[in-house]
Formats: C-alpha cells, sequence, structure tokens
C-alpha cells in the first residue's frame, strides 16, 4: 500500500517554473515541475549532498542543482555528472485538480 499524500493543486505548478510544497511530515519538501507537458515530482533534495534543490533552475529536462550544478534529467532521475546519484521520481496521481504523489 503506497503512502499517498496530497501536494498541491495544479493550477499551483506554472509551466516552466519549479515549485516546492511542504508535506507534513516530510523533512524536505517535494518539488513538482511540468517537464515536456508532463507532471513530475521529485525530492526537494539534492541526492549529493542536502541542498535545496528549489533553489536550482530547470534547463530542459533537466533541473541544475544550485550547489555544484549537478544535472538531474527529471525524465529519468539520472544525474549527469555522477552515474551513481539518482533523483528519485515520486508516481503522481491526479484527483480532480489536485496531485497527489507517492512517497513510499
Ligand atoms: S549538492 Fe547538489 S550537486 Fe552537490
Amino acid at each position: 500500500m503506497p503512502l499517498r499524500v496530497r501536494v498541491c493543486r495544479i493550477a499551483d505548478v506554472p509551466v516552466g517554473e519549479i515549485r516546492a510544497f511542504t508535506v507534513r511530515g516530510v523533512t524536505w519538501p517535494v518539488i513538482v515541475v511540468y517537464v515536456d507537458g508532463e507532471l513530475v515530482a521529485v525530492p526537494g533534495v539534492c541526492p549529493h549532498e542536502d541542498v535545496a534543490l528549489a533553489d536550482g533552475y530547470l534547463d530542459g529536462q533537466a533541473i541544475i542543482c544550485p550547489a555544484h550544478a549537478y544535472r538531474f534529467d527529471l525524465h529519468t532521475g539520472r544525474c549527469r555528472h555522477d552515474a551513481g546519484l539518482e533523483l528519485r521520481r515520486y508516481p503522481i496521481t491526479v484527483i480532480g485538480d489536485e496531485i497527489w504523489v507517492d512517497l513510499l
């Protein structure tokens, strides 16, 4: 049984911008972005070191970490700079106008 939590409404996510949403009981916010028209949800922390990815920026289908500029593909989670790092993607379910993600 997944741990599904409500994160935001669809209208809270502008195309081309990073939005981070606090989820009760979770240390780091959940980032929701549009990538090539698809909603993607990822943890708000860089898997390299504990840095807020919400302070980074989008470049095409990638999010760039503000600390060391590592590039994470938002379609795959892969890191261009370190093959051992992966940015997890949370499964998304849209219910009405709300975005829910499975944290576990
Ligand atoms: S902390 Fe994100 S690339 Fe180093």
